[in-house]
């Protein structure tokens, strides 16, 4: 029940994982005082607040990730995307990552592209747009305070200029990065509702937890939130094989959509 519900909502394949959906829900049935799946699934339906479901979310996804994760990406950026789009005479930079967890990738991107703004590589503004499923995973991220395993992450040259100091055990990414960012909950297997358009897109680290028709759907509706010309960015783990749109192969884990080609 709850992993055929899990995968047609959300897209995430729990299908043959009794046993991890069991040791990840066996607290949310502690904390709803129920003693059998059954009974947790009939409440979490009765629920209309949708506080369960969202719990039940919180625990059932991975959101493991990590500063400057797949590294070759970022410089892909700055070194090839940025000039072409500064080529373009784009007036700002549109970035959605897609699946942001709790927020890592996003200030990754952030400081690679203030170093770009920095050395006059790139001399308009970007924006970034940080979505998940995930209200734990996004909570951090907006926070931005991080531990030490993610400190040592970090370029030395972004910790003083981008970050605050590391003081018991943690440290918080600066206003002047966050700035840049705004985070929002978002199922990427439902169509954006906000009207924008992107020049670059990370979805990485998603699409493994996908079946095919999922996968598919998820790649649909980025395909069309990305404007012509656009990058979409996957994970060296994943590939877009398969899939009936017209993405242009790059490089390994590097797709464009293609110049002049709206949503078809
Ligand atoms: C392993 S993390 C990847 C984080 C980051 N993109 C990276 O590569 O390091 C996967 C994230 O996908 C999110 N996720 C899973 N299904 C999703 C969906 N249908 N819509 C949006 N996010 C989803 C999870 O909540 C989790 O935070």
């Amino acid at each position: 029940m709850i992993a055929s519900y899990v995968r047609k909502k959300y897209g995430i394949n729990l299908e043959k994982k009794q046993f991890l959906i069991e040791s990840k829900l066996w607290i949310e049935l502690a904390r709803c005082k129920c003693d059998t799946y059954s009974e947790y699934w009939q409440m979490l339906q009765n629920d209309k607040t949708g506080t369960l479901e969202q719990r039940m979310v919180d625990r059932l996804t991975t959101n493991y990730t990590y500063f400057c994760r797949e590294e070759a990406h970022f410089s892909y950026v700055t070194d090839q995307v940025i000039p072409k789009l500064q080529r373009s005479w784009t007036e700002n930079i549109n970035i959605w990552c897609g699946a942001c967890a709790t927020g890592q990738e996003c200030y990754t991107l952030a400081m690679y592209l203030m170093d770009c703004q920095k050395n006059g590589t790139l001399t308009v503004p970007f924006h970034i747009l940080g979505t998940d499923i995930s209200a734990d995973a996004l909570k951090t991220a907006q926070k931005a305070r991080y531990d030490s395993k993610d400190y040592a992450r970090l370029l030395l040259s972004w910790r003083s200029q981008y970050c605050g100091p590391f003081e018991n055990g943690t440290f918080e990414v600066k206003p002047l990065v966050k700035k840049n960012i705004d985070f929002q909950k978002h199922n990427l297997l439902n169509p954006m509702v906000m009207g924008e358009q992107f020049h670059i897109v990370f979805c990485r680290n998603v699409l493994i937890y996908f079946k095919e028709e999922e996968r598919n759907q998820l790649l649909k509706n980025i395909y069309r939130e990305m404007l012509p010309g656009g990058y979409l960015f996957i994970s060296h783990t994943e590939t877009l094989q398969g899939t009936q749109l017209p993405f242009e192969y790059i490089q390994p884990a590097v797709y464009r959509k293609p110049e002049g080609r709206k949503n078809g």
